[in-house]
């Protein structure tokens, strides 16, 4: 399967970034663990990062063009305004998994809320990065 995970603004500082919530391991560490997970290995993973609303709706686009089957986004701090990223997965029809490395529904009332939960296949959030190998699970098991 062609699973493509996109990574939203301010991922990329992961290890750096307030580690109390996210963690010591940065975006790459996280990347090389899933991608050794033996039930993992018979896929192909691409990896994207972005700090720009823009530049995710395009790569959402491109997955239409280029064989992507399923998609797992955390959209770091769009997922709780972005109507324009909710607007583009209800667009492109491939199944999107939302993923948070820290638990959402624990933290300041404006994190609660994500635009984007009900028109994705599932939301999986807390879990640090064992989130994206359960997403990719639930991907593999609806396709
Ligand atoms: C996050 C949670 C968001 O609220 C925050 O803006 C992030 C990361 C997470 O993975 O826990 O950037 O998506």
């Amino acid at each position: 399967m062609n699973i493509l995970v996109i990574n939203g603004p301010n991922l990329n500082l992961l290890g750096k970034r307030e580690p109390n919530i996210y963690g010591s391991e940065t975006l790459n560490d996280i990347k090389i663990w899933v991608d050794n997970l033996d039930f993992v290995k018979a896929h192909t993973i691409n990896w994207y990062q972005s700090n720009h609303e823009g530049e995710i709706i395009d790569k959402l686009h491109e997955a239409i063009n280029d064989n992507t089957e399923g998609i797992i986004i955390n959209p770091g701090a769009f997922t709780h305004y972005s109507y324009a990223i909710r607007d583009a997965i209800v667009s492109i029809g491939i199944p999107v998994a939302e993923v948070h490395l820290s638990n959402i529904n624990s933290r300041e009332k404006f994190r609660q809320k994500s635009v984007i939960k009900d028109v994705c296949i599932t939301q999986i959030s807390g879990l640090g990065k064992k989130g994206y190998a359960d997403a990719i699970n639930a991907l593999i098991k609806l396709i």
